[in-house]
């Protein structure tokens, strides 16, 4: 049976009788709903369509855009709805027929112009290999390993790549072998394993790109509940991929102390290959937020660019409550007493986008360890 729900603001055709409360934190989504939908993705189109604006503000022309995973088409809806003219043409595949009917019947209920888009029913790679397109969406179930070598390939120059990942298990170091098979990564879990996966993934990404003379810049990423993303601008230049591949490095990781070092090589304790540049383009997420009334209950999604924008630019996090009782403080001092005199000459130290609890900071950890022994003094905890 057919049904119809109204989520961000589009219709949605679902092929079930079942009732689905989707207001719920969490939402079941099962196969038998026949068109794939996750409410808890809101958060990924919200960012998704405000950095496409920006990052396409200063093209000269429409773009040309494809998602070869398209499923309900809501990102594509939304996209009509809000940013239409920023289109020249919107490819949109899957290698469901079904998703595919869903998709077009989501454009018929919500009275979108089908003119700009084309449909494909095909395998990802089939569709990405057609064309060259200015940005392309890859979006699959899990791991983004298997679609990068044809979505890298296939971006133009100066085009954006918008790459997700759900495996975050693999790549946060809980199946080691896992992401050695998929993303040549050595990783084992760490406090902060959610950001080295994150710089992992970044890193495996910009080693495929090598093989087509291309280099990949971040522009914005970040993990958030289950999925990674990484926004990246595609530029043609074999030597600056060679440039960004060989400023991949190995860290070692001490357990007990947290601290992190970084090596060229480490046989022993390495997790790497790691990108270890800068994780997010500061101006970009200053232009999505100053956009933010374009988005709907938008709370959560300027929270998460707050949160990235305020970041400061360090490898991994120290986990603070592990931190305070490997400086010998008992008793908690307060966050806010923490950051305040961490940064008190100038701004050294942040909460991590990734954990509530991480401190993410650019001084070294002998600087720190002084800096929270001073503290403890000050305070005589
Ligand atoms: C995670 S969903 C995409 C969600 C969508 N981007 C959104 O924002 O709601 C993945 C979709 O990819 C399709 N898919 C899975 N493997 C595929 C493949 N190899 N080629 C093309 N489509 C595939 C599935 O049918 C499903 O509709």
């Amino acid at each position: 049976m057919n049904t119809q729900i109204v989520e961000e603001k589009i219709t949605i055709p679902l092929q079930t009788s079942k009732e689905i409360d989707f207001s719920q934190e969490k939402v079941l989504v099962t196969k038998d709903m026949g068109t794939f939908y996750n409410p808890i993705m809101k958060i990924h189109r919200d960012i998704s369509l405000l950095v496409l604006k920006h990052f396409f503000s200063n093209f000269k022309r429409p773009i040309s855009f494809c998602d070869p995973m398209v499923a309900s088409g809501i990102r594509e809806a939304r996209y009509m709805q809000q940013i239409p003219q920023l289109f020249s043409k919107i490819y949109v595949g899957d290698i469901s027929p079904q998703a595919l009917e869903n998709c077009k019947q989501t454009f018929d209920e919500n009275s979108l112009s089908q003119e700009k888009i084309i449909y494909f029913n095909c395998k990802a790679q089939e569709l990405l290999y057609k064309s060259n397109f200015d940005c392309i969406e890859i979006d699959p179930f899990g791991s983004p390993a298997p679609f990068l070598d044809a979505a890298i390939s296939q971006t133009n120059h100066n085009g954006l790549l918008c790459v997700t990942a759900t495996d975050t298990a693999s790549l946060c170091g809980v199946y080691p072998k896992k992401a050695l098979r998929r993303y040549n990564l050595h990783i084992h879990k760490t406090l902060c394993f959610d950001e080295l996966g994150l710089r992992g993934l970044i890193a495996y990404c910009q080693r495929i790109a090598g093989k087509f003379d291309k280099t990949l810049h971040v522009e914005i990423s970040f993990v958030y509940g289950h999925f990674y993303r990484i926004f990246f601008r595609v530029e043609e230049s074999a030597q600056q991929s060679l440039n960004s591949i060989k400023e991949h490095k190995y860290i070692s990781y001490k357990r007990e102390s947290q601290e992190i070092q970084i090596h060229n090589f480490n046989e022993k304790e390495r997790i790497g290959p790691l990108y270890l540049g800068s994780l997010n383009n500061k101006e970009l997420i200053k232009k999505c937020i100053e956009d933010i009334s374009i988005i709907q209950d938008s709370k959560k999604a300027l929270k998460l660019l707050e949160s990235l924008l305020h970041e400061v630019e360090s490898i991994g996090y120290y986990d603070i409550h592990k931190l305070q009782s490997y400086c010998n403080i008992a008793e908690g001092i307060k966050f806010t007493t923490l950051f305040e005199f961490l940064n008190k000459d100038s701004i050294t130290s942040s909460l991590s986008h990734c954990n509530k609890r991480g401190l993410k900071t650019t001084l070294n950890f002998d600087e720190l360890v002084k800096l929270i022994g001073e503290l403890k003094n000050k305070n005589n905890i």
